[in-house]
């Protein structure tokens, strides 16, 4: 057991060893820890009883920083707490009536025990919409768009309770946006919602409020990854690709046309081919399979200060990634001076360290990420100022640490890899690797006596 612990590297099996542990904590819970407090909240306000039930504004408030939903748009579902029917709706619709044979008469919008809702397309008529509707069910982000980080319909519930003492809360949220990924938690009932008239002078309230929280987790909505990292730098001529097979591998056996080749003759057949409305990307054949890649170039060390330039490719053949946006962390960002056409804002979720950046695009310049093609790159560069105390271009300081794209976590080449400055030495143990080691010595120390 010993042996065998020092046949390999110490670092590779440190690493092994966090890349375990982070992907346990990935999977059991949905906590990101540079948006901790990330969510997406569902209110429901009932506005007005009805003869046999009430009418409500539900309103999607998407409160995580950098995490959108983008077309075609989220899905709501829940089921009823007892008999109730959905009478109308306004600024959306559900997207099956079902049975509704026992209605003569006034037939209901929707007479399921448990309905799915959907937003209305952008055009839709003045009469049929409500503040915040109509978007095809797209939410901005918080930082990127606040205005646009809401969606809300209206609904006429009947068979439903008439007072805040009968009305029994829908059970068993689901949200789509769109794939799994969101978990709902149940429905709290809150002090009722005040509304400020547009004067301020007057202020009203729901007559009753509900509230449900639905958080994100990247295990919960795909197996694999989504994106990698690839690396390069003017003082090394190696570019360290993405790891082999980070989002999947090539394999004709078991999964024959899991890839395209950018030149293959049948390209636009697969594009429309099967799967073509299942949202699964069809990514052009490379060796790490991802539909999006995330390139980090240190292009230029001047006195004072030093330049990265990055670049993000799609691969994926099905998909424009509108209003993309990219999360970057790297300590130098506290002194970051210049950025050429990307957005930029720090976040900094402890309130402390402001090493976390959000990149995303310029509105009618390049928030579109288009498909996999000639056109289906974004790019920008970066200026820091050195700061002396910190600064080197050693020990691929001059890389970012995370990166996430449109808020899944992208697949990082393995530290060893990276690019060395030419004359150092590059098995040279710094500072940074001491807890590392440290670490790993008390777990050969913790094996040496189990055996
Ligand atoms: C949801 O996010 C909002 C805004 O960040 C926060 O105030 C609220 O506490 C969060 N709710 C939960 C249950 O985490
Ligand atoms: C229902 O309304 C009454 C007054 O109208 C209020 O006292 C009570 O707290 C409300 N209950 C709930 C659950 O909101
Ligand atoms: C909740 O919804 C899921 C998926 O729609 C379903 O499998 C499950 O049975 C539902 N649970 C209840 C209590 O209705
Ligand atoms: C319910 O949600 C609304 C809107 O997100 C929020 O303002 C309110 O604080 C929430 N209430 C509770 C108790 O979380
Ligand atoms: C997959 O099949 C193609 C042609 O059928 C072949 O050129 C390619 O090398 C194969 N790839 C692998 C990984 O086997
Ligand atoms: C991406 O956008 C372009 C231009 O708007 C459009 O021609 C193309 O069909 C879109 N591709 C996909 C996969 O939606
Ligand atoms: C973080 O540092 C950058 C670069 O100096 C600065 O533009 C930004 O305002 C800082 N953020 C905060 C919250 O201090
Ligand atoms: C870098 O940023 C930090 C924190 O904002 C500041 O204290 C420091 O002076 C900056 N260094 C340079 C070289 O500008
Ligand atoms: C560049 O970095 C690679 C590691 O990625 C290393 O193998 C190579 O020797 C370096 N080249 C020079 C000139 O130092």
């Amino acid at each position: 057991m010993i042996e065998y612990a020092l046949k390999f590297p110490p670092f590779a099996i440190s690493l092994g060893l966090f890349l375990l542990f982070s992907s346990l904590t990935s999977t059991t819970e949905a906590y990101d820890s540079l948006d901790p407090n990330g969510n997406i909240t569902i209110k429901w306000d009932v506005m007005q009883w009805t003869p046999d039930g009430y009418v409500a504004v539900v309103t999607i408030y998407n409160f995580q920083q950098y995490r959108h939903i983008q077309a075609p748009g989220w899905t709501l579902g829940w089921t009823w707490a007892k008999k109730e029917v959905i009478w109308s709706m306004v600024g959306g619709q559900a997207t099956e009536q079902g049975d509704c044979s026992k209605f003569k008469g006034n037939i209901p919008h929707c007479c399921k025990k448990d309905p799915t809702v959907v937003d209305l397309l952008p055009g839709t008529p003045y009469n049929m919409q409500i503040a915040n509707c109509c978007k095809g069910g797209v939410i901005s982000s918080w930082v990127q768009d606040p205005a646009n980080s809401a969606s809300s319909f209206q609904l006429s519930v009947g068979r439903a309770g008439t007072s805040n003492k009968t009305v029994r809360v829908p059970k068993n949220f689901t949200l789509s946006a769109p794939g799994p990924g969101y978990t709902c938690g149940v429905a709290k009932i809150v002090k009722p919602t005040q509304f400020v008239s547009q004067d301020g002078r007057r202020t009203t309230q729901a007559l009753m409020t509900w509230n449900v929280t639905c958080t994100y987790s990247q295990f919960l909505a795909q197996k694999t990854p989504t994106c990698c990292v690839s690396l390069s730098s003017f003082y090394n001529d190696t570019i360290v690709n993405c790891p082999t097979c980070a989002c999947g591998c090539q394999n004709n056996m078991t999964h024959p046309g899991s890839c395209v080749e950018g030149d293959s003759p049948y390209l636009a057949s697969a594009i429309n081919g099967p799967g073509k409305n299942s949202f699964t990307p069809l990514v052009q054949c490379t060796s790490h399979m991802c539909p999006i890649r995330v390139h980090w170039h240190v292009k230029l060390n001047y006195k004072e200060y030093w330049r990265v330039k990055i670049a993000i490719t799609n691969f994926n053949y099905r998909m424009n990634y509108t209003q993309w946006n990219l999360v970057v962390q790297h300590p130098n960002f506290d002194n970051l001076t210049q950025i050429f056409s990307f957005n930029y804002k720090s976040l900094i979720p402890y309130g402390t360290i402001n090493d976390t950046a959000m990149l995303w695009g310029v509105k009618y310049y390049n928030d579109l990420l288009m498909e996999a093609g000639p056109y289906g790159n974004v790019q920008s560069e970066l200026l820091f100022r050195k700061d002396q105390s910190a600064f080197t271009f050693q020990k691929g300081w001059a890389f970012p640490r995370r990166v996430y794209f449109n808020g899944d976590n992208c697949v990082m080449p393995p530290p060893d890899a990276y690019p060395w400055l030419p004359n150092t030495s590059p098995r040279l143990i710094g500072p940074s690797f001491l807890p590392i080691i440290a670490f790993w010595a008390i777990f050969t120390f913790l094996i040496f006596i189990c055996v």
